[in-house]
């Protein structure tokens, strides 16, 4: 089946102090945005791209991908979620009954990771996430700890999420209508009470939020493909 890809790249990086959206800033000789397209398009599955950019981002249309006809823009919205939102509303569901959302800061996703997500998620017609067990002890508190949260069974959850582009059209759109906090594709699912199925990938698979997320994106990308 035919899947459609959606990156959110309209976000403005207020987190990261730096000069530009983060998914603007150098790494590997490349913008983060395009290793992360690199790796997208080295997957055969993965043809038509719906990228989400700031209405007024003056950074996308300076490189060599705004000729590329692949790549669909349009404007992202207030949050993440609504710039997903934007672009599955420009999907059509028949053409393209999947969808893979894969956030424009996650430079290092394996390409092995991305196919893995795919074989396992149209074999068993179920949309899902890559993840990876946590592997720290969890706490919860403030100032000191109130507990330790037991482990087993929480997991990171990652980009690529992968779900039938209806069902996460659907779901998306209700539960940001009932003012639903949605940090990924999977809660909107979650929310609707369909099933999202973990699929473990690699560590490496970081989002690029602090300044020094950089260095180690780029040890990944030179180590790993
Ligand atoms: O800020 P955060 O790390 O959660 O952003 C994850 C991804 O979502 C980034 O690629 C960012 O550009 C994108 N985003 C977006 N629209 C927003 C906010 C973030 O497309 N309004």
């Amino acid at each position: 089946p035919a899947i459609a890809t959606v990156i959110p790249a309209a976000g403005v990086g207020k987190r990261m102090q730096a000069d530009k959206p983060k998914q603007y800033l150098q790494l590997c000789g490349l913008t983060v945005l395009e290793q992360t397209l690199h790796r997208l398009k080295q997957v055969p599955a993965l043809q038509q791209f719906y990228l989400a950019l700031s209405p007024d981002d003056p950074y996308f249309p300076a490189l060599p991908l705004a000729n590329d006809p692949k790549i669909q823009r349009l404007n992202g919205g207030a949050e993440r979620a609504n710039s997903v939102l934007n672009a599955l509303l420009q999907i059509d569901a028949q053409q393209y009954p999947w969808v893979l959302v894969h956030d424009a800061a996650r430079p290092a996703v394996r390409v092995s990771d991305i196919e893995l997500l795919i074989q396992s998620c149209i074999q068993q017609g179920q949309g899902g996430i890559l993840a990876t067990p946590v592997r720290d002890t969890m706490k919860r508190g403030s100032d000191t700890v109130q507990h330790t949260v037991d482990r087993a069974g929480l997991w990171h959850a990652y980009t690529p999420q992968l779900f039938p582009t209806a069902q996460l059209k659907d779901a998306l759109q209700q539960a940001l209508a009932q003012g639903v906090a949605i940090t990924d594709e999977a809660s909107a699912m979650e929310w609707a009470g369909l099933p999202v199925l973990l699929v473990q990938g690699h560590a490496d698979n970081i989002k690029i939020t602090q300044a020094e997320d950089l260095a180690l994106a780029a040890f990944y990308l030179e180590h790993s493909v």
